[in-house]
């Protein structure tokens, strides 16, 4: 029976055969990514030309180690495909990011991409959004009036407002590599994604959210039966 990792690694592998010569790639994060960078990095060391941005330093550390061209949305403002992880998605390829704390720099290369396939093992595709606590990056200005914000925003669409800060595994507060905060909101599942989604990006203290919702183009879900793809 192949593991959780193993079905990541191969849901990273089939999206590998989507990277072509020249491409601009946009360099997902977390465990499944990791697994597509260090195919990426031998499909590179075997003469496959590529340029990648990387979408955390965490990706950027393993796919300079594996001697992946790295460059910049400030160099190469527009990317030809990005390949990143989920924590979840449904089928009409709404996702929620973040668990790895990453979901700004992903958003803004998922966004600056033509194509975004997600990755992923078959425990992430869900019928409704929510049962993973959707990740809110804040900044630390007003952080207690900005979780006022989030929790008045959550009920008015009928969500409970039940937030916590994320704590890193030091047990100081988590901080991302923009030098944000993160919320984690279990707010049960999500019926209107969208409507959360503007209602939260409304907010001034919100930096970013983790609904992306119209951003990826494509899903490859590896499940003990069998290889899903989702367009
Ligand atoms: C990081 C992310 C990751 O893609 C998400 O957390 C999935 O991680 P993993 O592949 O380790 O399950 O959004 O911010």
């Amino acid at each position: 029976m192949a593991s959780s990792d193993d079905l990541k690694k191969q849901a990273a592998l089939a999206a590998l055969e989507h990277v072509r010569p020249g491409m601009r790639l946009g360099i997902g994060t977390g465990s499944t990514a990791e697994h597509f960078v260090r195919g990426l990095g031998e499909r590179v060391r075997g003469g496959l030309d590529i340029i990648g941005v990387p979408t955390s330093e965490r990706t950027a550390a393993l796919a300079r180690a594996e001697g992946i061209t790295l460059t910049t949305l400030d160099e190469t403002p527009h990317l030809d495909l990005t390949v990143d992880g989920a924590d979840e998605l449904d089928h009409a390829l709404r996702l929620i990011k973040g668990g790895g704390g990453a979901l700004l720099r992903e958003k803004i290369v998922a966004a600056a991409s033509d194509r975004m396939i997600v990755i992923a093992d078959g425990t992430k595709l869900v019928d409704t959004l929510g049962a993973f606590p959707l990740p809110i990056e804040v900044n630390h200005f007003g952080l207690g009036a900005t979780v006022l914000a989030i929790a008045a925003a959550a009920t008015r669409l009928g969500l409970p407002p039940k937030l916590a800060r994320r704590q890193g595994a030091d047990g100081k507060p988590f901080v991302t590599d923009g030098g944000h905060a993160i919320i984690d909101a279990s707010f049960g599942l999500i019926q209107e994604p969208e409507a959360l989604s503007l209602a939260l990006a409304a907010i001034p203290g919100v930096v970013e959210h983790g609904l992306f919702i119209g951003l990826a183009t494509a899903a490859v879900i590896a499940r003990p039966e069998g290889l899903l793809w989702l367009s």
